[in-house]
């Protein structure tokens, strides 16, 4: 959903506004990404994926080299920052960048953590915020959470299928019924895709000029990444693109029967597999597989998340040669899915709205008695009961309106009989009865309840 634009009337100094492409998270909002982050890390852990966390800047050399200078994301989408005391150009090169994606990072922390030696096979899931700077549009933000899994040191065919399942099942477990589609190719090994290369530019040259000239950005990437070609959205060029030689026709055997076991693999899950070359992933380190997973009735926006294996990145970063193979996800184009599709179904949400909900509302009859009730909330909140209870000095009329509007299951009420007999007033408000109870037997009372 898009970030609210407020209209703030205002005399003095223009108002402060969250920055585009950002949102805040509140009320109903927010339980829906709680809701989106649980069923992450249930679907991550019920396959043995473990949570990493890493820094949310990292040295921007570290993106460069890993997602790649003529990669979009990379030319022109970094929120990068300078380092201090670096001079000219050197202070951004030196600098830091706010991760965009969460591949590069963990990576770089297999690296570091000398994972390679002493238990290469690891299997990691994130959820946490990146940062692109992108033109805000529906679905795409500045600041998105991005939910992904790494496996780290197999090469097995079947860990691909592994991540694609892990995908999938998160998707089901939102809602998404068995229209889901796993669209899948591959980029084959470094010398195939060497050999592609050339195919590719031999292909397209007579398409830089003339009548038939595709767009700019394809010109542009023609030398810098010619695969990008592949998956440019323009009308003319996915026209120009019939006819391109495929990788298929020059793969080696072992990424060739890697993608056969993979696409069998998915089968033999009961997924719906669809071979596309159109999937190229517009970052440099793919190797072999690629996917996205699509839900064909969203249309234009069927992609639900992409991923695929990068077994040159973790020996990109230093480390040992060590295959890799992942997927992630936004958040931001999920809820708009979820949104048009009319989920989660409203009882999936139920604990988490309750958890907002205060279980007794305090009233206190006088003012006299305020702050020997607010005494006796911090014993019920002690034991985790969610108590509320007026801060504004409202009147006892209004402190009984607060209590029915707040949604809590009891009030207390502390007069001043009861202070003295150190008793308390104990309302039912769904059941409309009362009784007066001992103040010491109040919370276990509760929590009986
Ligand atoms: P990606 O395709 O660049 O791949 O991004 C993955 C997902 O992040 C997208 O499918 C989309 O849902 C979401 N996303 C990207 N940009 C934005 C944005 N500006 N606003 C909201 N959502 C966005 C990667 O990031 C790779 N690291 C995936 C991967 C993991 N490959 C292997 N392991």
């Amino acid at each position: 959903m898009p970030a609210r634009r407020y209209h703030v009337q205002h005399m003095g100094p223009k108002p402060f506004m969250n920055p585009r492409g950002t949102r805040d998270f509140l009320g109903d909002d927010l339980v829906l990404v709680k809701h989106l982050e649980r069923t992450a890390s249930m679907v991550a852990g019920a396959a043995g994926y473990q949570e990493v966390r890493t820094p949310m800047f990292e040295e921007t050399r570290l993106f460069k080299r890993s997602l790649g200078e003529a990669s979009d994301v990379v030319e022109k989408e970094m929120f990068s920052v300078p380092r201090r005391g670096s001079e000219g150009a050197d202070a951004m090169t030196n600098g830091f960048t706010f991760r965009p994606e969460g591949t590069a990072s963990t990576a770089r922390a297999y690296v570091q953590g000398g994972f390679a030696a002493s238990a290469p096979l690891q299997k990691w899931f994130y959820v946490g915020p990146m940062f692109r700077y992108e033109r805000p549009q529906k679905g795409r933000e500045r600041q998105f959470t991005q939910f992904g899994i790494e496996a780290f040191g197999a090469q097995s065919a079947s860990l691909d299928a592994e991540v694609v399942s892990v995908a999938v099942r998160f998707f089901k477990e939102l809602g998404f019924d068995d229209q889901l589609q796993v669209r899948v190719n591959s980029m084959g090994d470094s010398d195939d895709r060497q050999q592609w290369s050339e195919a590719l530019h031999k292909f397209f040259a007579k398409q830089m000029s003339g009548e038939s000239k595709r767009c700019p950005d394809c010109q542009s990437r023609y030398e810098r990444n010619i695969f990008r070609l592949l998956d440019c959205k323009s009308e003319n060029c996915i026209t120009l693109n019939e006819g391109a030689p495929n990788l298929f026709s020059v793969m080696g055997d072992e990424a060739r029967s890697h993608h056969k076991e993979f696409v069998a693999c998915l089968k033999i899950l009961g997924l719906k597999v669809v071979d596309d070359p159109s999937i190229i992933r517009g970052l440099d380190y793919y190797t072999r597989t690629v996917f996205e997973v699509h839900y064909p009735p969203l249309g234009a926006r069927s992609a639900l998340c992409g991923g695929g294996r990068y077994d040159g990145l973790v020996e990109e970063m230093g480390g040992r040669p060590t295959p890799g193979v992942g997927f992630s996800v936004g958040f931001t184009p999920t809820e708009l899915a979820l949104a048009e599709l009319g989920l989660p179904h409203q009882d999936c949400l139920a604990d988490l709205k309750q958890d907002a909900v205060p279980q007794v509302y305090a009233v206190a009859v006088a003012d006299e008695q305020r702050s020997e009730l607010f005494a006796l909330c911090e014993q019920l909140r002690a034991v985790g009961i969610r108590v509320e209870l007026d801060h504004r000095s409202k009147s006892l009329k209004a402190q009984f309106k607060e209590a029915n509007r707040s949604g809590a299951r009891w009030a207390i009420v502390l007069g001043e009989s009861e202070a003295s007999s150190k008793q308390i007033v104990l309302k039912d408000m769904a059941e409309k009865s009362e009784r007066t109870m001992s103040q010491a037997d109040l919370a276990s009372y509760i929590c009986k309840a």
